[in-house]
């Protein structure tokens, strides 16, 4: 098959939100710390309501729902996620319920979990499937979703919810560029899950910034190798061969050092830098060695301001969702592609190549590129895709902000009553987006019962 990538994407996130310069007064830490340290926005939120089961629910239904797509022309379906309510039954069953009435049960996949990688590693599963052997002429389907929470502390502003689903294809108008993968995987003690009794994480903040941008220049010189190679060593690949750069996002600041990081990877890099147009000022930095920047404050301002007009032009437009919906785990760096595919009109999408940065604590990581296809026409693909694109804006705004007490008291709610069986959620259901899933009950015997708003 040709053209393996993705058809049609759907974007689900809460209906409720907790501003972040609202939080940084509550949470009594200075004004500006979450909003222009972290650079947040707001952050989307679940009552006891939801669960990792009714938001896949949710996206895969309205992805079908609005793309027509019939369910007997799923033959893979598969779900990328860490938000773990069950050690044995996966996600993927409990969306099996929506097929039921089509009578097709012939899909495979299953869950994949690692941190915020999932989701890659599942959209990974899809293309490889539709290019194999095995592909049987049908659409495979990805979701990637999570409810992102922290304990009170630092690292709370930076959570989210939310979920992504994928149809994956050929003839796709988001075409995967074949053999450009880098990725870089490592043992590392930077964010885990060991506590199965809570949704909370165990965080080293300062080795996970680590981690993750470690993981970005390894998988970023893999990339390379990968394009040197496809390229016949003609060609070395730089930032410039590349028209927008989307990352993982816990919070929107460590982006934009990213974006920097890489900019500096290309700088060293370089056997004859051009230091007149395109690295002025930067020759102090010639020696630097990547492993000692993590937390260099000179590098990272040098960097950060010689790359500003690239993040402003390939980076910004994606931070849409992260920023106003926080870090939503495993969805998150497809929230910066839809972002990205919602910034601006078709005629600027067609032929852009978008290069990709997927992240997961633990760790697991890969850098790759998606290339858009030049037929925009009336009623193509690519337009389809972008048209259901359109209300990205008016969701956000049509969203409910309550008040910081109210989030935390949620949080309390959650934690109390996390794994509880049985148990009736409390959770309002005006509150939801019309079509949102929704738990009813969970019984004596943990078994969840869900009904669609
Ligand atoms: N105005 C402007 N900026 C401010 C202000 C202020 N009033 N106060 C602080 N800042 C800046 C700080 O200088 C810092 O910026 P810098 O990193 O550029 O220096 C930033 O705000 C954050 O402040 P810190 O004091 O470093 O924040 P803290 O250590 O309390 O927490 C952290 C930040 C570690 C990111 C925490 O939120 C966390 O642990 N989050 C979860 C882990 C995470 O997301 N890791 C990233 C990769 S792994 C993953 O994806 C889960």
């Amino acid at each position: 098959p040709h053209d393996v990538g993705i058809i049609a994407l759907e974007v689900y996130f809460p209906s409720q939100y907790v501003s972040q310069s609202a939080l940084e007064q509550f949470d009594g830490v200075s004004t500006g710390k979450y909003t222009i340290g972290l650079g947040q926005t707001n952050m989307g939120f679940c009552t006891d309501r939801e669960d990792i089961n009714s938001l896949s629910l949710t996206v895969v239904q309205r992805l079908l729902e609005r793309n027509n797509v019939d369910y007997k022309d799923i033959g893979r379906l598969e779900v990328g996620t860490e938000t773990i309510i069950d050690k044995s039954k996966s996600v993927k069953t409990c969306l099996m319920q929506l097929f039921e009435d089509s009578g097709n049960s012939n899909i495979e996949g299953i869950d994949t979990t690692n941190a915020c990688y999932g989701g890659t590693a599942a959209l990974f599963n899809a293309f490889n499937w539709v290019e194999s052997s095995s592909w049987d002429g049908r659409y495979a389907l990805v979701v990637t979703g999570d409810i992102a929470v922290y304990a009170s502390g630092s690292a709370r502003p930076t959570g989210g919810a939310g979920a992504i689903a994928m149809l994956v294809g050929p003839n796709a108008p988001i075409v995967l560029e074949r053999g450009l993968r880098g990725t870089h995987m490592q043992h590392a003690y930077d964010f885990y899950k060991p506590d199965m009794a809570s949704e909370y994480p165990v965080v080293d903040g300062k080795l996970s910034i680590q981690c993750y941008l470690g993981a970005l220049d390894k998988c970023y010189s893999y990339y390379k190798d990968k394009w040197r190679a496809k390229n016949k060593d003609s060609q070395t690949f730089s930032l410039s061969d590349t028209d927008a750069i989307v990352f993982h996002s816990p919070y929107c600041k460590l982006v934009q050092k990213s974006l920097a990081r890489l900019f500096m990877n290309d700088f060293l890099s370089d056997p004859s830098p051009d230091y007149q147009h395109k690295y002025p000022g930067l020759e102090a930095f010639r020696d630097v060695k990547l492993c000692d920047t993590y937390f260099d404050r000179d590098v990272e301002k040098a960097f950060m301001a010689a790359s500003k007009g690239s993040f402003e032009a390939k980076t910004k437009p994606s931070l849409l969702l992260a920023t106003n919906v926080g870090n939503m785990y495993t969805p998150s760096l497809y929230g910066g592609l839809v972002s990205f595919l919602a910034s601006r009109p078709i005629e600027g999408l067609v032929k852009k190549r978008v290069l990709l940065f997927s992240y997961g604590s633990g760790l697991a990581s890969s850098m790759y590129s998606l290339r858009i296809t030049s037929d925009r026409a009336p009623g193509s693909a690519l337009e389809r895709l972008v048209t259901s694109l359109e209300d990205l804006q008016a969701r956000l705004e049509s969203r409910e902000q309550v008040e910081p007490r109210v989030f935390e008291k949620t949080m309390k709610l959650r934690e109390e009553t996390h794994h509880l069986a049985p148990y009736n959620p409390v959770g309002s259901i005006e509150g939801l987006f019309p079509c949102t899933w929704y738990i009813t009950a969970i019984d004596e015997k943990h078994r969840r019962q869900y009904e669609r708003k």
